[in-house]
């Protein structure tokens, strides 16, 4: 049998021991018991046996408070003329019986027989049916068991409140690791951890450690890879410029003209990549209050043109001055990014519609569109870097919604991505919420 848990293993086996031990000491106590209960009553019925010797005794009187079946009975195995008939209707005993104690067969019973010879030579026998004495030794006997019987329930009981309080620690440790998100690799704390465990708990954090350097390196990996790659794409850029001032033919610009698209999207590409490993550094650095209006205003702003162009309705639906905690270069990034899909899922005519709000501590950022939304099957990863759905519109990289996580996290803060269904939809609505700074919050 294998038990997989350690707690039903430590369980299963304290029982099977308890059990067994109580079974066996409790056949021992009884056994016990029943015989020196057994060996009680041969010690009475040695004295009465030496009282009938000394005198010539009739059976015992029945007293009212005596058990009828616990009375001894008086026998003279040498009846004189007078003396009463054995009790009842027993049979007369066989004259030639031994002195001494004795178990012997009378009627249909056994019975426990101690003959007595007096020096006058008579003969006198006291006796108990063998059935009697025992149900009384049982019963005493059962009654030296019955505590135990209920030791052994009330010590499981105890073992298991025991097991399972011992074993706690390890069920908050799991849910400690748990609960860690990558981006929080800080130690398990050992304090309150049972002595047994502490290993296991520096194992534990020396190997976060090990993560926690491997996700460095990883980021500044990527980082200096997008950093390296700049230099000689802006060296391509400056020489696309160059070749443009050389007087091409009518087909050699149109050619140049893709290398430049080429060339701005493998930019914007580096860019994103810079930002994405930018915006996983340590989450605890030091916030300031950024003016989230404005930053959402200038962005607009911003993409304005490029919504006209497209002839899309880009306005607030609502927008108050709040401020919230986080690094305005990062703001402006996760606004944008978040803008910038809305313009480019959405068809021409439609609208963007942003909103600004606080509502108690918290500050949300709305951008609904009346684009096609995303993929139920999608949506899930659609927050994975380089994951790009299959509604997909535009030369986008696939990072843009993981720098918003990322971000959005970085502050403090999370996102949430819901398609609009009918009749307001369809489109997407993405929804940002920080956690508000508490001095502006007069109404726009
Ligand atoms: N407003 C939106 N409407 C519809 N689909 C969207 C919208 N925003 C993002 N998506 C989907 O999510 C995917 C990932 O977005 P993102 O990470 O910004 O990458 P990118 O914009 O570079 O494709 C997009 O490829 C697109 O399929
Ligand atoms: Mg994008």
């Amino acid at each position: 049998m294998l038990i997989s848990s350690l707690r039903g293993r430590l369980f299963a086996g304290l029982t099977v021991f308890i059990v067994g031990t109580g079974v066996a000491a409790g056949y021992l106590a009884f056994r016990w018991a029943f015989e020196e209960a057994i060996e009680l009553q041969d010690a009475i019925l040695l004295q009465v046996g030496s009282l009938a010797s000394k005198s010539h005794l009739t059976d015992l009187p029945a007293e009212g408070s005596i058990d009828g079946e616990a009375r001894v009975v008086i026998d003279e195995l040498t009846p004189r003329p007078g003396d009463p008939a054995p009790a009842g209707s027993l049979p007369r005993l066989p004259q030639d019986l031994p002195d001494g104690l004795q178990t012997i067969k009378r009627g249909a019973e056994q019975w426990r027989i101690l003959v007595r010879t007096r020096k006058d030579g008579s003969r006198v026998a006291v006796g108990q049916p063998t059935a009697n004495r025992d149900e009384v030794a049982q019963d005493s006997a059962l009654r030296t068991v019955v505590p135990l019987g209920l030791l052994v329930p009330g010590l499981m009981l105890l073992i298991g409140i025991v097991i399972d309080r011992s074993l706690r620690p390890l069920s908050k440790l799991a849910e400690r690791l748990d609960a860690k998100q990558s981006a929080h690799l800080e130690k398990l704390p050992t304090d309150g951890i049972p002595k047994e465990l502490l290993p296991f708990v520096a194992s534990i954090n020396r190997l976060l450690d090990r993560i926690g350097t491997m996700f460095d390196k990883q980021r500044r990996f990527v980082a200096d890879a997008a950093h390296e790659l700049r230099s000689p794409i802006t060296a391509l850029s400056v020489q696309v410029e160059n070749l443009e001032r050389a007087g091409l033919s009518e087909d050699g610009r149109v050619r140049l003209e893709s290398l430049k698209a080429g060339i701005r999207r493998t930019a914007h590409l580096l860019e994103q990549l810079l930002a994405l490993a930018r915006y996983d550094a340590d989450a605890d650095a030091e916030m300031p209050d950024s003016e989230f209006d404005r930053i959402v205003k200038e962005i607009v702003a911003d993409l304005l043109p490029v919504a006209q162009e497209r002839s899309i309705d880009l306005g607030f639906a609502r927008i108050e001055n709040v401020s919230v905690r986080g690094d305005p270069v990062a703001l402006a990034m996760l606004v944008r990014n978040l803008i910038d899909n809305a313009l480019r899922h959405t068809p021409a005519g439609g609208r963007v519609d942003v909103s600004l709000f606080r509502q108690g501590e918290a500050v949300t950022l709305q951008v609904v569109d009346t684009g096609p939304g995303i993929l139920d099957a999608e949506i899930d990863r659609i927050f994975e870097p380089f994951f790009r759905g299959s509604r997909s519109r535009g030369d986008g990289t696939g990072l843009g919604l993981s720098i918003v996580r990322r971000i959005a996290e970085w502050c403090h803060g999370s996102i949430r991505l819901e398609n609009v269904g009918p009749p307001d939809g369809p489109g997407l609505s993405a929804c940002v919420t920080f956690t508000a700074v508490s001095e502006t919050t007069s109404q726009a």
